[in-house]
């Protein structure tokens, strides 16, 4: 069967809406600080009451609004922004190559991914079960600063495809961008409602259109919000931060949000395809639903139940040598939260 993926001409109502939320500026899918916003519980997102996260979820209208999802292979285009470790790289590379790993041991990675191949597009094509590493490009110098805001956020990625030695490769077929930020870089929003978001770049600014996240390591500014459970907010008394699977509590927070934004982007690219709520400026989406939830009973504050590694880390899942802690994701299949590491199937 034939695939299309209209990236490049979105019909124009698409075009009218997305200028709309362009010119109010307003925040489009983020991954929020830890604790969630608690006059903003999943509640509010159902048209009714559901009192456990993970479980019940008759009332979760999480719906598809005919736009495409990625259902080609997804090579995810990385920019390195600002000074980034030899090893911090090791760690990221290793989580997006694990997505479709075929050798980690359960529960993986690759079978975390498996819930967002249970969406599909209106030709019934399944989201892609291979996502690949795509290139890489370096942003050492801070090409727009230290100081980010979501407009600006595009600007890099227009360097980065634009660049005169290696550019990105413009792919909006199947490609992912992601901006992942140095632990000096502030981005509009850090800490005190993103961790990272997700949108696509507009043809007027970056002269096409390309579903990119952005994701910031929190170690220096609020790594109590967006490296939860690796950290502890200080207004949290007595609750003793876990150990971080890979040694890099900025590094290892960043996965779960890469993770809740690769899964979004797959099923929710241009804003018009899977989500819950009846305003596309403000959608939620599959891993919103199910945010701070690592294992069976979490929610709330308790991340359910995890794995713990001979070293004493806490984990959910497999990658093909590391341990990850990674959240969640909503099945419409089964109508709550699941992954990898549920004790129920
Ligand atoms: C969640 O939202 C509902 C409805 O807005 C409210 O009744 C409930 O108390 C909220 N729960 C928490 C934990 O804030
Ligand atoms: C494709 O999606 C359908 C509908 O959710 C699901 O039943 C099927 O198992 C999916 N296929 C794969 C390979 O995940």
């Amino acid at each position: 069967m034939s695939k299309t993926f209209p990236t490049q001409s979105p019909p124009f109502t698409a075009l009218l809406s997305v200028t709309l939320i362009l010119l109010t500026l307003v925040p489009v899918s983020s991954y929020r600080p830890w604790p969630p916003n608690p006059s903003k519980n999943i509640t509010d997102y159902a048209l009714g009451a559901s009192k456990k996260y993970e479980g019940s979820s008759e009332f979760v209208k999480l719906r598809y609004h005919m736009g495409p999802v990625l259902t080609n292979i997804i090579t995810v285009h990385t920019i390195w922004y600002g000074t980034w470790k030899r090893n911090q790289k090791k760690i990221i590379r290793e989580f997006i190559n694990s997505i479709s790993a075929k050798n980690a041991p359960h529960p993986s990675v690759s079978g975390w991914w498996k819930t967002v191949m249970l969406y599909t597009d209106q030709t019934g094509s399944n989201i892609s079960n291979t996502v690949y590493l795509g290139q890489e490009k370096n942003d050492r110098f801070y090409s727009h600063g230290k100081s980010l805001t979501r407009l600006s956020i595009q600007s890099v990625i227009k360097s980065a495809i634009t660049a005169k030695t290696k550019p990105l490769p413009i792919n909006s077929r199947s490609g992912l961008y992601l901006l992942l930020t140095a632990d000096d870089v502030y981005v509009q929003d850090f800490c005190t409602s993103a961790c990272g978001f997700h949108y696509f770049t507009f043809p007027s600014l970056v002269g096409y259109t390309l579903p990119y996240a952005w994701v910031g390591n929190s170690e220096r500014f609020c790594a109590g919000q967006c490296a939860y459970p690796f950290a502890v907010p200080q207004f949290i008394p007595n609750v003793k931060p876990f150990k971080s699977p890979n040694g890099d509590i900025g590094v290892d927070g960043m996965i779960s949000v890469i993770g809740h934004e690769i899964a979004e982007l797959a099923s929710n690219p241009l804003a018009n395809a899977w989500y819950a709520g009846g305003d596309p400026s403000f959608p939620v989406e599959i891993a919103d639903l199910c945010e701070g939830i690592y294992g069976t009973g979490g929610g709330g504050s308790y991340t359910g139940q995890v794995l713990d590694g001979r070293d004493g880390a806490t984990y959910n899942m497999n990658g093909i040598r590391r341990k990850f802690l990674v959240q969640w994701l909503w099945s419409h299949v089964l109508n709550y939260c699941t992954g990898p590491n549920a004790l129920d199937h």
